[in-house]
């Protein structure tokens, strides 16, 4: 049977669900950051999952209106700020892919303080992607590693990637069929799951019955049976 060590998960239909009750687009983020502390403590009770990456914000989200983005922020920092607590309780690490660097000092400061003081914790690890997008992870391993004089092989971009794990189960909510920049790297492998339910109505139940799925799936890595 299949394991889901490293879940990743492209949280999509936050807007339209706020649209859909008629509610402003914020209200969706705000409801999908509920559905994040829901399904991260679900996993970190499940033993086999070590590693949960969630797609927050990518390196093209910045398009979207001025006031969109920065309410992200603020609910990014006031998420951080108030789950800190429940990491720790759940012995959960808090980690993050992406380039940080474009975020205001205030938010650098929130998350380096989150990894520090979830830092010991050996549990889930909670991954965001944060001003995240694949094929910027690649260009910035590659002029990175273009310095040595060595040929450049697998092992080399794995270790200079920011995530380093190959991603078993990769979820899509929101009901498009795409990856969006997301772990292009990391899913070469990875089982594709789409569902058409709005992040923001996304339980724990529909995750463990695409687990459960999953598990079954018989994986050949590119080999024969
Ligand atoms: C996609 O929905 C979602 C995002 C761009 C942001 C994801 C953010 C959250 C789930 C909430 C905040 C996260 C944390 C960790 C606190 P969309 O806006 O593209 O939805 P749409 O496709 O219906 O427009």
């Amino acid at each position: 049977m299949n394991k889901a060590k490293h879940i990743a998960i492209i949280m999509d239909g936050n807007g339209r669900w706020a649209e859909l009750q008629g509610k402003k687009r914020v209200k969706g983020h705000e409801a999908g950051a509920g559905v994040v502390r829901a399904i991260t403590e679900y996993c970190a009770a499940q033993e086999e999952i070590e590693r949960l990456t969630l797609y927050a914000f990518s390196t093209e989200n910045w398009k979207r209106p001025r006031l969109e983005v920065e309410f992200l922020m603020k609910l990014l920092d006031k998420y951080l700020n108030q789950e800190l607590e429940t990491l720790m309780k759940n012995n959960i690490r808090f980690e993050t892919v992406g380039d940080l660097g474009a975020f205001s000092k205030k938010l650098q400061k929130t998350i380096q303080t989150v990894k520090e003081k979830t830092s010991h914790c050996d549990g889930l690890v909670q991954s965001l992607a944060l001003n995240y997008g694949a094929q910027d992870e690649m260009l910035r391993a590659i002029n990175s590693l273009k310095k040595s004089q060595d040929d450049i092989t697998l092992e080399m971009m794995s270790q200079e990637l920011d995530c380093k794990h190959d991603v078993d189960l990769l979820i899509r909510t929101g009901g498009d069929h795409r990856l969006s920049n997301f772990l292009l790297w990391q899913s070469a492998y990875a089982e594709l799951f789409f569902t058409d339910t709005l992040w923001p109505d996304f339980t724990d139940k529909e995750l463990d019955k695409i687990i459960k799925k999953f598990t079954k799936v018989e994986r050949r890595f590119g080999g024969l049976k």
